[in-house]
């Protein structure tokens, strides 16, 4: 049965991205496309966007869109998603999102302040309140009305409440049903409760059981308690954040909800990540050639980072936003352990300027052992992938995590803490999972840097000594499929379960 389904991001990869979610929102809309439905996505018009590679189109549709007392215009562009006829709507707003400039410190959530800190926008309440509200107006002037209608994170917490309190008396949209994913409970959007105003809702649903949490204004909370189901992007993930541990204290909420709390672990673009066609990358190979190429890559990597050309040290590559999450401060303190190993590694990412400082000073310290990247590059994203012997997650906690996903079928083991989507997708090498050739990486379960530290010196003992169980692995891991289809079919099902049929 073919659906229609209405699926709103805040990033969409192609257009804008700072993480995963960009990546889910641009594949998971082409999967179900792929199985029969009817598909169109939904975002914010960035200054990135119109300047961006993709042609986009503009429509002669301008639709009003309420914020507290303004009633603001908003055209609509479009484009399809590439490699398929999906569309993609713009949501035109210059004065909340004509701004973003990386050259200029200005993202699309935050701006770089004096001394390097970053900060979010002070509008950001208002601009997601805008986009939410504008996501349903979209639809409805474009006459697609959703089966479906499936927001993401915090920035579209507020599409399922205006689902129900304002579109639902429309007799088209009776028979409409939400789903909201998080795919980061870190990130909630909490504002002071004068965000009640903006939303023109009723000032009643500002109460404990909705839109308040601790007397401010949650839109995280919101999307939660609005839709009618919800999911997390991975099993495990799930499970940890019914608890105060993972649950940045909405986990009794989630445990109250926990009926209608899914998991489904994401997928990957194998178009954008595969090693044998991928075009950033010097040369293509797959689970039979790889140990022919990537040598060449390894030496690429090194080059790229200004590393000697060494091609028996075990590399270690690292591609993370520089956040708290990734534990970026587990690989600093296990470091002095796995460079006296003689390990060398590399790192690509960007975020919190104190890890910027560490992360230089590190490099400084052990130039011919270090490189960094500070900074965003897509392609330098897959080289690391490609040309690091292991590939390093040590996460705090991880939703889903993509990147482990990525280095499987580049065939650069994870090094994974085992927790939300990296234990629900990475196999550990141990003498058991070996033996049954079942191994894809290498994980440790407490968040220490000595395990961390001991999980490095077996995958580099494995590496060293042990080729033929490395190699093993390796190929382990690049034959385990991933894509979407799979994850696509799990979204398919609980679309159909909402919807009752
Ligand atoms: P998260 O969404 O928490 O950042 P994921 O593993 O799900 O983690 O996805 C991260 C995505 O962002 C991957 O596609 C990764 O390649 C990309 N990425 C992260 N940092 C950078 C960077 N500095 N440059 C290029 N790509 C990056
Ligand atoms: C979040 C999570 C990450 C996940 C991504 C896409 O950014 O941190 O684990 O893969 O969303 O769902």
């Amino acid at each position: 049965m073919s659906l229609k389904i209405l699926i709103a991001a805040s990033e969409v990869v192609g257009f804008a991205k700072t993480g995963g979610l960009a990546d889910v929102a641009g594949s998971l809309p082409r999967a179900l496309a792929a199985r029969g439905h009817q598909v169109a996505v939904v975002m914010p018009y960035y200054r990135c966007v119109r300047l961006g590679r993709i042609p986009i189109e503009r429509t002669h549709h301008v639709i009003p869109v309420p914020v507290g007392l303004r009633t603001l215009a908003c055209r609509l562009y479009r484009a399809t998603l590439p490699d398929s006829q999906v569309p993609i709507y713009f949501i035109d707003q210059p004065e909340y999102f004509d701004r973003d400039d990386p050259a200029a410190g200005k993202g699309l959530y935050q701006q770089n302040m004096p001394g390097g800190y970053k900060a979010d926008y002070p509008d950001n309440a208002e601009r997601f309140v805008f986009f939410s509200r504008a996501v349903l107006e979209t639809a409805h002037s474009m006459s697609f009305i959703p089966d479906v209608i499936h927001a993401n994170d915090w920035q579209t917490g507020l599409v399922p409440v205006y689902l129900n309190e304002v579109f639902r008396t429309r007799p088209q949209y009776e028979n409409t049903r939400s789903i909201f994913t998080i795919h980061n409970i870190a990130y909630q959007g909490m504002f002071g409760p004068d965000v009640m105003n903006l939303t023109t809702l009723p000032g009643w649903l500002f109460n404990h059981a909705q839109l308040e949490f601790h007397g401010r204004f949650n839109f995280l909370k919101a999307g939660l308690v609005f839709s009618d189901v919800v999911n997390t992007v991975s099993p495990t993930y799930s499970r940890e954040i019914q608890t105060p541990e993972y649950g940045c204290g909405l986990e009794g909420l989630l445990r109250v909800n926990r009926m209608k709390l899914f998991g489904i672990m994401n997928g990957v673009d194998y178009d954008a990540w595969n090693p044998a066609t991928d075009k950033h990358i010097a040369a293509n190979y797959d689970d039979a050639t790889v140990f022919d190429v990537k040598p060449k890559l390894k030496a690429a990597l090194q080059a790229r980072y200004k590393l000697p050309l060494e091609p028996d040290k075990p590399l270690l590559g690292v591609v993370a936003r520089l956040v708290s999450q990734k534990g970026i401060d587990l690989i600093l303190s296990a470091a002095p352990g796995f460079l006296d190993m003689g390990c060398q590694m590399v790192f690509l990412g960007e975020g919190d300027p104190e890890y910027h400082n560490e992360l230089i000073q590190f490099r400084d310290k052990h130039p011919k052992q270090v490189g960094i990247f500070l900074g965003y590059d897509e392609s330098l994203a897959h080289q690391v992938e490609a040309g690091a012997d292991l590939f390093l997650m040590p996460s705090r906690y991880e939703p889903s995590g993509l990147n482990q996903l990525y280095s499987m079928k580049y065939g650069t083991p994870p090094v994974v803490r085992s927790t939300g989507g990296l234990a629900d997708s990475v196999v550990g090498a141990t003498q058991e999972t070996l033996a049954a050739g079942t191994a894809t990486g290498f994980s440790f379960g407490e968040y220490t840097a000595n395990a961390l530290y001991q999980t490095i010196k077996w995958a580099v003992t494995l590496y060293r000594d042990r080729p033929k169980d490395f190699q093993q692995v390796v190929r382990t891991a690049m034959k385990q499929d991933w894509s979407w289809y799979r994850s696509a079919g799990d979204y398919e099902r609980l679309y159909l379960r909402v919807l009752g049929r």
